[in-house]
């Protein structure tokens, strides 16, 4: 039998090493389809390199465009590798374009479909990866959930209780493996920061594409720069909005490339507090016990907050909150989610093993 695993954007890197890694040990036959969603080196192949991936035996070399354009060019190309390799199970990751891509086209093709992070929801219909969730949740065969409010929502959409699995989170496998060779050090010496120090991540189309709020987002982050020195490695959507709005012309706000993933968590893990609008490093700032103020009117992952370091803020709510994490009086050190332990690549590939024997 062949698993045939589609990745293509930075998010879904360290949720598939785990998993692929786990079906390796087991003797599994794989192929890794890479749709070229992110192609910049440091947007995908450095992280391949940190998180010793093996090289994608297939880049559709898709790249950006509309959301139609994108997930459309993406199913065109799947749908011809998935009708050559034939695989017995398909395995998607996350909730971006290369996600719904792949479910929506092994559904057509009656291929089987497991989708690892189900069952997130924010509830906001604004959000692009909202869609994507909903829909690949749908489309699944098979749904593997990160934390127990996402069975909660499967079951409420329907999902037969037998496809459902609770099995922890396989992007902090990747954070628990490779937490000893987490290295910020060439930033921080770099931009010369001093031991105290913060770090930014602005990159959602709800922060960035509307001037108005992109200016609200801006004045905000200069507030913290007032406090606290901040590096904010710049995602390539809204790069030059960013640069032009002035935000890097305060003394203390410090800009970088995107950086790959060994340098960013060794720079979180050793900040004082994090300020983004992304969903995976409230999860791994919940592991690593640094604040996390989150610059968005909701979330898809709750547990972040129930057990972790996790608020959500408002642009003007932000200076409050940072005052209260320097006066140490913050969101503190949680539990740690249940079965976010690293075995969660291992029970995946577990039922992937299950599931494909009860086919033969
Ligand atoms: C995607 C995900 C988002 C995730 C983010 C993490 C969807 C719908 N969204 O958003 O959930 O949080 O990845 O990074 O899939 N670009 C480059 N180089 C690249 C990739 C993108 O320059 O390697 C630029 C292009 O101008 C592109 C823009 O970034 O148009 C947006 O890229 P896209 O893949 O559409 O989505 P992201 O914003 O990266």
């Amino acid at each position: 039998p062949l698993v045939l695993h589609v990745t293509g954007a930075r998010p879904n890197f360290p949720k598939a090493a785990p998993v692929i890694a786990a079906l390796e040990r087991r003797g599994v036959r794989q192929l890794l389809v890479h749709t070229g969603q992110h192609y910049d080196r440091n947007m995908s192949e450095i992280f391949f390199r940190d998180l010793g991936l093996p090289e994608p035996d297939l880049n559709l070399g898709i790249g950006s465009g509309s959301h139609a354009v994108q997930t459309a060019a993406m199913m065109t190309a799947l749908e011809t590798v998935f009708l050559d390799e034939r695989p017995d199970l398909v395995v998607v990751y996350g909730d971006v374009n290369s996600t719904l891509a792949a479910a929506l086209v092994a559904a057509k093709l009656g291929v089987r479909c497991a989708h690892v992070e189900a069952g997130l929801r924010s509830f906001d219909w604004t959000m692009p990866e909202e869609v994507n969730r909903v829909v690949t949740d749908r489309l699944s065969d098979i749904v593997f959930a990160t934390s127990p409010d996402a069975l909660v929502h499967l079951a409420r959409e329907g999902v037969d209780p037998d496809r459902m699995h609770f099995v922890g989170n396989p992007m902090i496998d990747t954070l628990l493996r490779l937490r000893d060779r987490f290295d910020g050090s060439r930033v921080v010496t770099e931009l010369d920061l001093p031991a105290t120090y913060a770090v930014a991540t602005l990159h959602r189309p709800g922060n960035v594409d509307d001037p108005a709020t992109l200016d609200r987002m801006v004045a905000a982050l200069r507030r913290v720069g007032d406090r606290i020195d901040l590096v904010l490695p710049v995602h390539p959507r809204g790069r030059q909005q960013l640069e032009a709005s002035g935000l890097f012309d305060h003394p203390r706000v410090h800009a970088t490339e995107p950086l790959g993933y060994l340098e960013f968590l060794g720079l979180v893990a050793g900040s004082a507090l994090v300020v983004t609008d992304s969903g995976g490093i409230q999860e791994e700032t919940t592991v690593l016990g640094v604040p996390c103020l989150t610059l968005r009117p909701n979330t898809e992952r709750p547990v972040t907050i129930t057990h972790g370091t996790n608020r959500l803020v408002t642009t003007e709510g932000l200076a409050g909150h940072v005052d209260a994490v320097l006066a140490g009086d913050g969101p503190t050190p949680g539990v740690v989610p249940p079965l976010w332990d690293g075995a969660s690549g291992e029970r995946i590939a577990d039922v992937v093993v299950d599931v494909l024997a009860s086919a033969d």
